[in-house]
């Protein structure tokens, strides 16, 4: 990530926006359930708002710069913070209740490693477990944001069809200004 985004969602300002607007929109999607799996935690925050509504979290960083100091910072608690590629970190089949995504589908390198993704995070969750996203809209000033770091935005009107490819139905996407928002299931019906 760039200096300033990295920055700004290490800031107080953005655990504010995420406390007054990601978190209640979190808690309509669905029961996480009691063993979440969080795909780039970058500083922190996110999983700060995750770790104190669950028994146990497991977070995907790819970035080691990012993954050390947050695995230093959440040491003892109820997180496990693992450096890895989330499209390949070794994760059991079938074991998570729940899987989020906040503000990472864009700085994955492609639509390719997005949809490895999806179909990683299908057979991580178990029957019946959900899949609650957040992520940027293609719009200039968010294009703006991201010079010299990657941005891959994902079209939201193909989202649907491509959770579903990796095996998702019953998704909901809502699109606002600058975000949309996801929320998808994997069948409660076991193979
Ligand atoms: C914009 S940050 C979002 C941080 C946090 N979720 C938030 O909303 O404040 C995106 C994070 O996703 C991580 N990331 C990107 N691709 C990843 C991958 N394949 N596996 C795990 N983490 C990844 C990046 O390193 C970065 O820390």
């Amino acid at each position: 990530m760039n200096e300033s985004h990295l920055k700004f969602l290490a800031s107080p300002e953005w655990a504010r926006m995420l406390e007054a607007d990601l978190l209640p929109w979190v808690e309509t999607a669905g029961d996480l359930g009691d063993d979440v799996l969080e795909i780039g935690p970058g500083p922190g925050l996110t999983t700060d708002l995750l770790r104190h509504r669950v028994d146990r979290l497991t977070a995907i960083e790819v970035d080691p710069e990012l993954a050390a100091p947050l695995s230093d910072r959440l040491r003892g608690t109820n997180v496990e913070v693992v450096c890895a590629d989330a499209t390949n970190a070794g994760l059991t089949d079938q074991r998570f209740s729940a899987a989020t995504c906040f503000s990472v589908l864009h700085h994955m390198t492609s639509a390719q490693a997005q949809d490895e993704l999806f179909a990683e995070l299908h057979r991580v969750l178990r029957p019946g477990g959900i899949f609650v996203g957040a992520d940027s809209r293609d719009l200039d000033p968010i294009r703006a944001g991201h010079i010299g770091d990657t941005f891959v935005p994902l079209p939201p009107e193909t989202l649907a069809q491509r959770l579903g490819h990796a095996g998702f139905d019953r998704t909901e996407i809502d699109v606002g200004e600058y975000q949309f928002r996801f929320v998808t299931r994997k069948s409660d019906e076991r193979p």
